[in-house]
């Protein structure tokens, strides 16, 4: 089987269980997927139900398409996400927002954990993506070109599309939700990145840095969709703070934000 046949497979499936057809999806990150239970009028489906869909393994991650109302639109979450460090080839794990792009979504909102490299930055901070640097090894677009989506070189100038940005600040700031704006490094993981390597990714120019979103935001750029990124900070990068990085950390201050994330999506939402 092809990957577009997968793709195609697995399209078909969710266009025939549901009848929303959101412009709109999310993928939410670690610790923030409960966003998907405030959806009105919801509709979940199990990536276990899906033909041919990779499967979340780690703690904090569920796996399933959330299809609902919110802010008076339709919306699609996807609850959970495959990483690359999991072990699957970057095609896989970037299977779901092909998916998405083939029932018609147009906005692909990531979300995620990550650990702060800009100084300014304290736990709990969130950031919206204005760019990133492909820090993985690896890409999503490597492989045939999957011409139905995309070209084979695609340009990713504006791949966290600014004028979606700009609406984005302005209708925070109106909300008094403080947001900074920076640029996320991908390392593979999955262990946490040495002292000296974020030392580097600083000088590099990155202000957050974690495990996920490049592969989705390259492969929803390359299929036409715009991209909005935030990082929720969940902790400090290696080295910045006397102190070892922990999971539970990273877990910890997602839920410590969760009322300010949940109020910074609505006003993502709105601004889409
Ligand atoms: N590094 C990489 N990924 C992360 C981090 C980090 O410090 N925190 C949360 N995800």
């Amino acid at each position: 089987m092809t990957l577009q046949d997968k793709i195609t497979a697995a399209a078909e499936y969710l266009l025939n269980k549901v009848s929303l057809r959101p412009r709109v999806a999310l993928v939410l990150g670690s610790g923030l997927g409960d966003y998907a239970d405030t959806l009105e009028n919801s509709v979940k489906i199990p990536y276990s139900e899906i033909p041919n869909f990779p499967q979340p393994t780690v703690e904090g991650h569920t796996g399933a398409f959330v299809f609902g109302m919110k802010e008076g639109k339709p919306v699609v979450v996807a609850q959970g996400r495959v990483h690359y460090y999991e072990g699957l080839a970057m095609q896989e794990i970037t299977l779901p927002i092909r998916v998405l792009a083939a029932i018609g979504v147009k906005i692909l909102v990531l979300t995620n954990a990550a650990g702060g490299v800009n100084l300014s930055y304290k736990p709990g901070t969130l950031m919206l993506i204005s760019d990133h640097i492909n820090f993985s090894g690896a890409n999503p677009l490597i492989g045939k070109n999957l011409e139905k989506f995309g070209p084979r070189f695609p340009d990713v100038s504006d791949l966290y599309a600014a004028s979606l940005r700009t609406e984005i600040k302005k209708n925070a700031a109106a909300e008094n939700i403080p947001l900074e704006e920076g640029v996320y490094l991908m390392c593979s993981g999955p262990n946490y990145e040495t002292p000296a390597e974020i030392r580097a990714f600083r000088t590099l120019g990155a202000d957050a840095v974690g495990m996920s979103t490049v592969p989705e935001a390259l492969v929803a750029g390359h299929s036409g969709l715009q991209v909005v990124g935030v990082s929720c900070i969940t902790n400090m990068a290696a080295g910045v703070l006397p102190q070892k990085l922990d999971h539970s950390e990273v877990v910890e201050t997602a839920a410590k934000v969760h009322d300010l994330f949940h109020k910074l999506v609505d006003v993502i939402l709105r601004s889409c």
